[in-house]
């Protein structure tokens, strides 16, 4: 029976996730990167990886239905969820921005409109720096917006920055820098504690060979 679940965001990391788990021994052999499957276990069917949307990895991790999640510290931090976040992977590097047009100067008496995929995160920028917005969720292409009126600025993923350049758009201001990381359910990390551990630090040791490799 399996003793873990780990929930992992489909999408760009996931890859470099089963690769790295692969490095540090832990295999699911039926993976292969068009499979449409959601549930595969390791050799010994100690681990149950699922695959899951990414923007719901912290909601399965928070709840308990996995006990660890590896996916973008974006999702993270728009969730707000509850749970431990206990190594980072170092994948997925990118960024969060505000961006808009060059020469866009904020009226500081007016409520600015910011469209995003990530509206906690906006509210909680803009809040610290005293600024009232309003935003729009978009769910993505969120670099139209300004383009066409729909908000002034936009909070977003900045990873190459072509998306931006492409649009006629530059960064007006950083806000966190991004990459995958470990979280971990906080029932589990007391009550699966050995292999919560046992499986992170198998993570930290391929994370390491892989650096000095590189
Ligand atoms: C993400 C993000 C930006 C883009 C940034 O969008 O929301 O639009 O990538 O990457 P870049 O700096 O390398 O250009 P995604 O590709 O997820 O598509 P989306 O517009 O559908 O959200």
């Amino acid at each position: 029976m399996e003793k873990l679940t780990i929930a992992l965001a489909k999408g760009r990391p996931a890859k470099n996730t089963i690769d790295l788990l692969q490095s540090a021994g832990i295999y699911f052999k039926d993976f292969h990167e068009k499979s449409r499957k959601l549930v595969f276990y390791n050799a010994d069917q100690s681990i149950k990886l699922i695959f899951v949307k990414a923007v719901d990895v912290p909601t399965y991790v928070e709840r308990g239905a996995a006990d660890i999640g590896i996916v973008g510290k974006d999702n993270i931090l728009e969730s707000q969820a509850k749970v431990y976040e206990l190594l980072d992977l170092d994948l997925g590097k990118c960024k969060f921005a505000v961006a808009g047009y060059a020469d866009f100067r904020p009226d500081f008496n007016q409520k600015l409109t910011v469209a995003t995929k990530y509206p906690n995160v906006a509210k909680r920028f803009f809040g610290q720096k005293g600024q009232s917005i309003e935003t729009v969720k978009l769910n993505g292409s969120v670099e139209l917006a300004p383009l066409i009126g729909l908000a002034e600025v936009i909070v977003d993923i900045v990873e190459t920055g072509s998306t931006l350049k492409e649009n006629g758009l530059t960064v007006l201001e950083d806000i966190e820098k991004i990459s995958t990381r470990l979280i971990v359910n906080q029932a589990s990390f007391a009550t699966k504690a050995q292999e919560v551990k046992h499986f992170i630090e198998k993570l930290k040791e391929a994370l390491e060979s892989a650096s000095c490799k590189s």
